[in-house]
């Protein structure tokens, strides 16, 4: 099926520039040149969080549909939802290139991006213009040279408050100088105050897109039990764990000195023992999205175990095509049906103990 067609290309745009492989990757996916997954939604897998009905448990990350050219393609290959973004207010270039890195010995890519995109504006008209169906949540940050970076967030709510399914607050970004400020005390809580200020009055009587924080992994206890705190203070509605990591431990590629933030197979400990961590900080209820080196349904049902409720990949893809996310979904139903478990909510945070326990 899809997976058959998209690993034929997958050596082609593995031998280009990663920037370009990727360029090309949206161009084909927003001009529907992509097989689609005929794939039949498995019961087991559905969950409701917020008022949203998730049909699977993994989505696309952000980052890979910066500028929102392709989210009804990703969620008619087998994702069961998609996050576009990380948008910024005005339009900016980003790093120069080469930024983008892929470190094949390890699995893993670093990249620099720096928040390359084109703008509130662009991503706007794009999302009015699809039709209205399956989940494509927004991902908000900030402008390099804002002069006040938390209203870039707060014009982010007020500009997407029709159109997003959810709010990705993202503060985690090490490619953006200092942005990564905003997670300490005082910051993080007037950064929260205003946002969810924002998202009360841009909804009026229309919903309330619910607003999740996107965090770092290179965060310690402390920390994590600060934004744990004022999640709840501020009655965010849910966290991701997490993004990219500026640590560089164990990795054998030649590209592993680059400069930026490192994800896929070797950001999956990491993210996994924090995102347990804040799992066991924040309770049972609130929803999380564990992100951070997926690349199979055993790794994926891992994450579920560490505490998360929904998913995300990206890196992956970068080796196994976009397609592998179908591959992963249907992996978790497999294994569903095989431990005879009703529900995903029986597989979440069983494992929070155990992976909160290990070292970093
Ligand atoms: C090339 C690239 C660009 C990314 N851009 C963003 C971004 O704009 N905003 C964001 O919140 N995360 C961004 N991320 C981080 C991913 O969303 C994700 O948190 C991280 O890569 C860990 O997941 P993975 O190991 O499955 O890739 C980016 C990751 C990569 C590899």
């Amino acid at each position: 099926m899809i997976s058959g067609l998209s690993r034929l290309a997958q050596p082609f745009l593995l031998a280009m520039d990663p920037e370009q492989a990727h360029e090309l990757t949206i161009r084909a996916l927003s001009s529907g040149l992509h097989p689609r997954a005929i794939m039949p939604v498995d019961p087991l897998l559905r969950q409701r969080f917020w008022d949203l009905d998730f049909p699977n448990p993994l989505g696309m990350a952000a980052g890979f549909d910066k500028n929102a050219k392709a989210p009804d393609a990703l969620l008619s290959i087998g994702f069961g939802f998609t996050e576009i973004g990380t948008v910024t207010p005005l339009a900016q270039a980003g790093n120069p290139r080469p930024r983008i890195f892929r470190l094949r010995e390890d699995q893993g890519v670093v990249n620099r991006l720096g928040f390359n995109n084109e703008g509130h504006e662009a991503a706007l008209r794009r999302l009015r213009g699809r039709p209205r169906r399956g989940i494509v949540g927004v991902n908000i940050g900030a402008n390099k040279d804002s002069a006040d970076r938390i209203s870039d967030y707060v014009a982010g709510i007020g500009t997407f408050a029709a159109v997003a399914s959810y709010f990705t607050v993202n503060i985690s970004s090490p490619n953006t100088p200092g942005l990564r400020n905003l997670q300490q005390g005082e910051a993080l809580d007037e950064l929260l105050e205003k946002v969810m200020a924002a998202r009360n009055a841009a909804t009026g009587e229309g919903r309330r897109a619910p607003v999740l924080l996107k965090v770092a992994p290179d965060i310690d206890r402390l920390q994590i039990d600060t934004i744990a705190a004022a999640v709840r203070a501020h009655a965010v509605d849910g966290i991701i764990v997490s993004n990219t990591t500026l640590a560089r431990t164990g990795l054998r590629s030649p590209l592993r000195d680059e400069t930026g933030g490192l994800s896929g197979r070797p950001l999956f400990e990491r993210s996994t023992i924090v995102l347990a961590q804040m799992r066991l900080a924040v309770g049972p209820e609130l929803p999380i999205i564990g992100v951070g080196g997926i690349h199979s349904a055993d790794s994926a049902w891992e994450k579920l175990r560490a505490g998360a409720n929904l998913l995300q990949i990206y890196s992956a893809l970068v080796y196994g095509g976009v397609g592998l996310a179908a591959d992963i979904v249907a992996g978790i139903a497999r294994r569903m049906h095989r431990e005879k478990l009703g529900s995903l909510a029986e597989v979440t945070s069983t494992g929070a103990e155990d992976w909160a326990s290990r070292a970093p």
